[in-house]
């Protein structure tokens, strides 16, 4: 029990430095944000416009309704399909070791398939508003109609999306029927939390050598074993043992998509956090001088500064894996910020792809200037620090030439 609660302390004191202080819930509904009366963009406004217009026809699958048909025009993998069976959503009575959630995530949209259910579950990234909800209710229609559902920010805008309307990632310890224990994990899980804290309530599929994690445990007995032999249900590959898979997409749940999704989910918390704050800040008192340590941690999160080290290789779907690197983009030599490496750490070149999101181009410039200038100094070496000692010099060169041939936008003092 000690060493729970010892782990459990020290993953979130590391939050707590993650986001220098900032989790107080932010004002959404003031002059500046006014979050559920601004008209919304993103993913989801935009294909219910090609839907409306004729130009898209979701077709209806007899078994999984919309959801390969949203995938394919959202431009999501079914191959990342990650399962969480923690009784933790707002279906909460539908979800269960047997009947997992289902997941899948691109760059800008996090869909949720419950098992029976008469709705998908969407999250939309707005590059302003930050996570925006809509349900789709699960029968033929002529025109599938996504319904923007503002009340889902009751658990989604919280401390634990950073005080902005956001993502959830946690790992909880879970009995055999998915009631989570909520003094028994991390409520905040993103590429710096320890593999040994993350995946209560959720399945993992993949190898990952000797690294221990929560995944596919539940039930007191079940932990008390990874106690005693740990990793009995790690470097699991094949998820048949533990309920009917033919009910899903996939019949996994992808590790590497697992750790690609709390990246990204932070980050876009993150971008989310900032775009509020600055435009808050600026209305108040015409700058965001004051905003200096929240660029500055970001900067970090964005260049994987404070990333867990990896101990052993990790693979997961490879089906997956080259579908995110295809995403690109590339430059002339082909390098990408989605080359993944798993072999110490997640991506070969660490600087986060989400720097090419509208939501990043979408924070106001004074910030976004501060950013930029931080990301000089420390990608040209002026800055060899702390916090970004583990980043080697040939890739920060690496990364300043894969920007300047593939980011928009970069100010004038960038040059290679
Ligand atoms: C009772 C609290 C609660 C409510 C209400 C809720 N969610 Fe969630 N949601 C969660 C939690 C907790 C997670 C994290 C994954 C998990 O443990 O199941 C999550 C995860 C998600 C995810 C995937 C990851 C992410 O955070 O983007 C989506 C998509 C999602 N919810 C959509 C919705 C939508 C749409 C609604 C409203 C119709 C909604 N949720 C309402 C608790 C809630």
């Amino acid at each position: 029990m000690a060493r729970w609660f010892l782990a459990v302390a020290s993953s979130s004191m590391f939050a707590q430095s993650d986001f220098q202080g900032s989790t107080h819930l932010l004002s959404m509904e003031d002059d500046v944000i006014n979050y559920s009366k601004a008209a919304d963009t993103g993913p989801i406004p935009r294909l219910q416009k090609r839907i409306d217009f004729g130009d898209v026809r979701l077709t209806f699958d007899q078994k999984f309704g919309y959801l390969p048909s949203m995938l394919r025009h959202l431009n999501v993998s079914p191959a990342g399909q990650m399962l969480v069976f923690s009784k933790t959503s707002f279906q909460r009575e539908r979800i269960a070791p047997n009947t997992p959630r289902a997941l899948y995530v691109g760059d800008d949209i996090y869909i949720g398939f419950v098992q029976g259910s008469k709705l998908l579950e969407i999250s939309s990234v707005d590059p302003v508003l930050g996570s925006v909800f809509y349900t789709l209710e699960q029968k033929p229609m002529e025109r599938p109609k996504f319904i923007r559902t503002d009340n889902c920010t009751e658990c989604h805008a919280s401390a634990k999306s950073m005080g902005v309307p956001g993502h959830l990632v946690r790992s909880f310890k879970c009995d055999e029927s998915g009631i989570v224990d909520l003094l028994s994990g991390a409520d905040y899980v993103n590429h710096r939390t320890p593999l040994s804290d993350r995946w209560g309530g959720w399945y993992v599929t993949g190898t990952h050598g000797s690294q221990v994690h929560r995944g596919n445990l539940m039930g007191e007995a079940a932990f008390a074993r990874q106690e005693r032999e740990p990793n009995w249900r790690g470097n699991v590959q094949d998820l048949k043992p533990f309920f009917d898979t033919s009910q899903y997409l996939e019949p996994g749940s992808d590790i590497v998509a697992l750790m690609v999704m709390e990246h990204q989910a932070h980050m876009h918390n993150y971008l989310t956090r900032l775009q509020y704050e600055a435009r808050q800040k600026i209305a108040a008192y015409g700058h965001v001088d004051y905003l200096k340590n929240q660029a500055e941690g970001f900067v970090r999160y964005l260049l994987f500064a404070e990333e867990v080290p990896l101990t052993a290789p990790i693979r997961g779907n490879l089906e997956y894996a080259r579908w995110l690197e295809s995403q690109g983009p590339h430059d002339s030599k082909g390098r990408s910020l989605r080359q993944l490496d798993f072999q110490t750490r997640m991506f070969k070149y660490p600087c986060s792809y989400l720097i090419y999101s509208e939501a990043f181009d979408a924070l106001p410039e004074a910030l976004k200037a501060r950013i930029y200038k931080r990301l000089w100094e420390v990608l040209s070496g002026n800055d060899t620090t702390g916090h970004f000692e583990t980043l080697s010099a040939t890739n920060r060169r690496a990364i300043i030439e894969i920007l300047w041939e593939t980011k928009k936008g970069l100010p004038s003092f960038w040059r290679i």
